[in-house]
């Protein structure tokens, strides 16, 4: 799978893949992340890539010229199966669209900033608007680096143990059971006899009820 992600602050995207699973994802060559400096396709020698809006307001708003020559210049040389923007009033990000994406070849990502981005550039190239919350943050660096993170640990071979994706709070309809290691009594703080008990039916059965009665509490919403 590849990903080529447009941005305007590439530096941003540099640490989130450069560390541990999304790392070794990339050097097993199961995931490509190349990442876009929009600037490199800018309209003018100043590499601007931004512009007052049309009938005035406050902040500046991303140009369409850039991006359409990056993308253009990207769909030259591959087939995209999607073409996402990151915004705060897309589709909330969730584990059903990870999955979705995660058996797709080739995805573009843009990373917004500003005021926002030329409503064209939407019209005209996004395929697929996904935002990370209800909240807004600088930019789409993050959230991009968040949707990557969640779709590229379910590729398969990405994680060690392939159930551990699977077992996920999310991936079900429950959220994880609680887990526990050494020691087993920390100041008189215990871990529950069950999981010392050796029985992995029973240990199974009390994880499944922890894990329901946790989904109840927290997120009934998940067991309409
Ligand atoms: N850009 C700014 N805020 C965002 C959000 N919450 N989700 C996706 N992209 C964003």
């Amino acid at each position: 799978m590849r990903f080529d992600i447009i941005s305007v602050l590439p530096g941003l995207l540099e640490s989130p893949f450069a560390h541990s699973i999304l790392q070794r994802a990339q050097k097993k060559g199961l995931v490509e992340i190349c990442v876009h400096n929009l600037r490199d396709y800018a309209f003018n020698k100043h590499k601007s890539v931004d512009d007052y809006p049309y009938g005035g307001g406050s902040g500046m708003v991303m140009a369409i010229e850039p991006f359409a020559r990056c993308i253009e210049s990207l769909k030259a040389e591959r087939n995209y199966s999607d073409v996402i923007f990151m915004t705060p009033d897309g589709e909330t990000l969730n584990q059903s669209i990870a999955n979705s994406l995660s058996i797709a070849k080739n995805i573009i990502i843009l990373c917004g900033h500003y005021k926002g981005i030329d409503q064209r550039i939407r019209d005209i190239f996004v395929t697929r608007e996904i935002s990370i919350g209800d909240y807004v943050l600088s930019g789409g660096e993050l959230p991009a680096a968040v949707l990557v993170d969640a779709v590229v640990r379910l590729i398969p071979g990405v994680l060690s143990d392939e159930t551990s994706a699977l077992s996920d709070s999310f991936q079900g309809e429950l959220l994880d059971a609680p887990v526990y290691t050494r020691p087993a009594d920390w100041n008189g703080h215990k871990v529950p006899d069950i999981l010392l008990s050796g029985n992995q039916a029973a240990i199974d059965n009390w994880r499944y009820e922890q894990a329901l009665e946790r989904t109840r509490i927290r997120r009934p919403d998940l067991l309409d």
